[in-house]
């Protein structure tokens, strides 16, 4: 396993049904992932060499990344070289994620449906017009910004000129830049299985980016997400669904035609579904943080025999069964996070209350010494209630969270009966039936 986060942990402990032995490099001691671990490489993650050597020396079959940037920085081929398959793209293919004008100039040379009025700048030239003509207009860095290379006008940038200066810094740094039409609608995560032929969905999932209730305040790396038992969301129909996947599938062959690799591992789609029916937002290549804490604990089937099968190019459709329960999961993370962490903070946490409660749970950044836990700078912990309505699995998560002290903040409104009559209400105005 690569990686350290709440994301990895949730990964590892679906894994951990099988009869796996788990190695994992991951920057801070998780104590889930520690738990699970026969053996532990305490380095960053994008050390390639340093990663693909520990991973021959313990003699590992198979790897799994969970973040985007040791896919960038070309973990995966690494890997390969030694015979070690993984669960991740290699570098060509991971362009779906670390460069935003691979992604947009894929769909448009394909003609797959999904993207915005878009242009990619190396200059000035003409961007304001452009920007003037879109009026509402979005302004992307074109390469990895961990979830704050986006900004959009009205919200972020509140002039033309305050979304000139913004690509101008964006191509100063990468020399391109992507702006784009502004999409309004409410967003949902499809996280896909391929092995580079065959692709297999999940149940949707939609994450909480904003760091107060209501969605107001900063953008975060999401506060937590939720997911219903028919595998849609509240706001959304099968047919919607089937868009998204159609999306995901057309772009998976382009990706191969592209480049001649097949894509092995995780495209998950961040779509949004406006008037004009289902767009993509973007991809990524790896499992959602949160929303991988919906979906993956309701396989039923092996998670292991499915990473075999897609490492092995043998991924079939009916691999794949998910529990019919609904998910509502809430990050825990320390007070000041989206602006100035107040991190080294000590962190309570009542594993076995939290097991009374019916949910689970999940580590993330957090750091464990010889007297206790304590807050890092990034999200803490995730608890996750499972449940056969959204409403019940909200009330799980919450009684979990009751359970957790410290420094710390989290949002109580995520998954509440209130906030998805928001959301349904909110799309019914944009797309009537
Ligand atoms: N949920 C946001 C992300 O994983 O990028």
């Amino acid at each position: 396993m690569v990686g350290g986060g709440a994301r990895e942990h949730c990964i590892a402990s679906v894994l951990a049904r099988d009869d796996v032995e788990l190695y994992t490099v991951m920057k801070n001691k998780n104590p889930g992932l520690a738990g699970l671990s026969t053996d532990l490489f305490l380095n960053s993650e994008t050390e390639v060499d340093k990663v693909s050597a520990w991973a021959k020396d313990r003699g590992a079959d198979m790897a799994v990344i969970g973040p985007e940037a040791p896919l960038e920085m070309g973990l995966v081929d690494a890997l390969e070289d030694i015979g070690v398959k993984c669960i991740g793209p290699k570098q060509s293919c991971a362009r779906l994620e670390t460069s935003k004008s691979f992604t947009r100039d894929l769909l448009d040379r394909y003609k797959i449906p999904g993207n915005p009025k878009y242009r990619v700048f190396s200059t000035a030239k003409g961007m304001k017009e452009f920007m003037e003509d879109l009026g509402e207009f979005v302004v992307k860095d074109v390469g990895l910004c961990g979830g704050k290379g986006v900004k959009l006008s009205g919200e972020h940038l509140h002039t033309l000129d305050e979304g000139m200066d913004y690509a101008g810094q964006c191509m100063m740094k990468r020399g391109a830049v992507v702006v784009e039409e502004k999409f309004v609608g409410e967003e949902f995560s499809l996280q896909c299985l391929t092995d580079g032929k065959t692709i297999v969905g999940s149940p949707l999932a939609q994450d909480h980016k904003r760091l107060l209730e209501g969605d107001e305040g900063p953008n975060t790396g999401g506060m937590g997400s939720y997911s219903d038992a028919d595998h849609l969301l509240p706001f959304l129909t099968q047919d919607d669904y089937d868009a998204a996947l159609d999306i995901t599938k057309r772009v998976c062959h382009a990706v191969r035609q592209e480049t001649g690799n097949d894509y092995r591992g995780v495209m998950y789609g961040g779509f949004i579904l406006t008037a004009d029916g289902v767009k993509l937002v973007e991809f990524n290549a790896r499992y959602g943080d949160p929303e991988v804490m919906n979906v993956l604990p309701l396989l039923e089937t092996s998670l292991l025999e499915l990473f075999e099968a897609v490492v092995d190019g043998r991924l079939r459709e009916d691999m794949v069964k998910w529990s019919n329960l609904a998910t509502v999961c809430k990050y825990v993370v320390p007070k000041g996070y989206g602006v100035k962490s107040e991190a080294g903070f000590p962190l309570e946490v009542d594993e076995a209350a939290i097991s009374s409660t019916g949910s689970r749970l999940y580590y993330a950044s957090v750091d464990e010494r010889p007297d206790g836990l304590y807050t890092g700078t990034s999200r803490s912990l995730a608890v996750v209630g499972t449940d056969e309505t959204i409403s019940a699995a909200e009330k799980k998560a919450e009684a979990a969270l009751a359970h957790v002290k410290g420094n710390i903040f989290m949002r109580h409104d995520i998954g509440t009966p209130e906030a998805i009559e928001k959301k349904v209400s909110r799309m019914r105005a944009i797309r009537p039936a």
